[in-house]
């Protein structure tokens, strides 16, 4: 039996305390891809393993590089480390990641292709992930928040549909166009599995979870409403049932002035916004109801000195005044210098 993780009684938590439209004067940070290919300890583990799927599924070994980068930079929130593509996976597709190449799947596109997937995720199969998530908690100093996560079924669809990324997630679009039932069924397959995974995430110990749409970006307004709001509104409503106090954060990336009609229709307790979006506007129409998440280019981290100061300085005069979380508008480059990391930090905390 796993054991679940407690909470000590009296411990404070800022990026929790954001997510509960509080205003920190040093606003709690966090990378997403913290833990990762840019740190030299990530990739002497990488190399001991055979597979990225193996790491996942190792919990000693997952909650080591989870724990990695909160040793090195004292970030306030460690985020599990898994896949968004371990939902697939226990859904009964064939899922690989080979070296440089990105995940490769077996694509699902036609109505006897998803019926051959399991009704239901394999919750079994996850365990792993559970596990490591209890590790983490009772590693991790206790003022440092736990992050689960999931994709959104957009994302994660695109990915199981083209069976590997693309440019433009064309073969999904082609296919919710085409085949609108399958592609709608597939969706709602999705939503359960989020709902039953995140809630175990909940129990394992994590304090708030990310849903991470990446591909938010690509659709039209109406498919962005079918397919990223109405979802991702079922997804909070669902876990909510089952843990009443569930916090979230929805990242829509690449949602533009469409995330007002996000945060209008899922509850969530905080939004991710990348870099391209106009500050004004999220300030105005986001913040002014939601705590904000990110929004540092990830390549002005990559190029660092005074190009990166003044980004921070930007992001910081925007929603340093508000409930805000600094973290960057999308994951961290591999090839980013940690020097730039140390810089970054010391810029917001001052
Ligand atoms: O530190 C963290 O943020 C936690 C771990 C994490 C990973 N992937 C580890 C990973 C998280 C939260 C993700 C989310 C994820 N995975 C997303 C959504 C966020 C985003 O970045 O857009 C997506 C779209 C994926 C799917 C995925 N996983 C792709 C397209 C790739 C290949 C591209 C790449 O970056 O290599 C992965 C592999 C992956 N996931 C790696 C890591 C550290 C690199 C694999 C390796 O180390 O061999």
């Amino acid at each position: 039996m796993r054991k679940v993780a407690q909470t000590p009684a009296r411990c404070t938590r800022t990026l929790v305390e954001v997510l509960d439209g509080q205003v920190q004067p040093i606003p709690p940070v966090w990378m997403m891809r913290q833990a990762g290919r840019y740190l030299p300890e990530y990739r002497r583990i990488r190399e001991g393993v055979s597979g990225f799927l193996d790491l996942c599924f190792t919990p000693k070994l997952a909650a080591e590089v989870t724990l990695q980068p909160i040793r090195r930079f004292d970030f306030d929130a460690a985020i599990l480390f898994s896949d968004i593509l371990v939902v697939p996976h226990a859904l009964g597709q064939t899922v690989t990641f080979a070296a440089g190449e990105g995940p490769q799947l077996s694509p699902v596109v036609t109505a006897a292709e998803l019926e051959r997937l399991r009704q239901e995720v394999d919750l079994a199969a996850l365990e792993p992930v559970f596990e490591t998530i209890v590790r983490v908690r009772e590693a991790l100093p206790p003022e440092v928040t736990l992050l689960g996560f999931c994709g959104a079924p957009w994302t994660v669809a695109t990915y199981m549909v083209a069976g590997h990324g693309t440019p433009d997630q064309a073969p999904a679009r082609l296919m919710a166009y085409r085949d609108t039932g399958t592609f709608a069924r597939l969706i709602d397959r999705l939503v359960e599995a989020s709902i039953a995974y995140l809630i175990e995430q909940f129990r394992a110990g994590v304090d708030a979870v990310q849903v991470f749409d990446t591909w938010a970006g690509v659709l039209a307004p109406e498919e962005f409403e079918r397919w990223c709001v109405a979802p991702a509104a079922r997804i909070v409503a669902g876990v909510r049932e089952q843990v009443p106090d569930a916090k979230f954060i929805g990242f829509p990336r690449g949602a533009g002035s469409l995330l007002s009609r996000y945060v209008d229709r899922v509850p969530v307790d905080g939004v991710g916004v990348d870099w391209m979006i106009d500050r004004e506007f999220v300030r105005t129409r986001i913040q002014s109801h939601r705590a904000v998440q990110g929004n540092l280019d990830p390549l002005v981290l990559l190029a660092g000195g005074e190009a990166l100061d003044a980004a921070v300085d930007a992001v910081m005069a925007a929603f340093a005044g508000g409930p805000f979380i600094f973290n960057l508008g999308h994951g961290i480059l591999p090839e980013t210098p940690i020097v730039h990391v140390e810089r970054m930090l010391a810029r917001v905390r001052g």
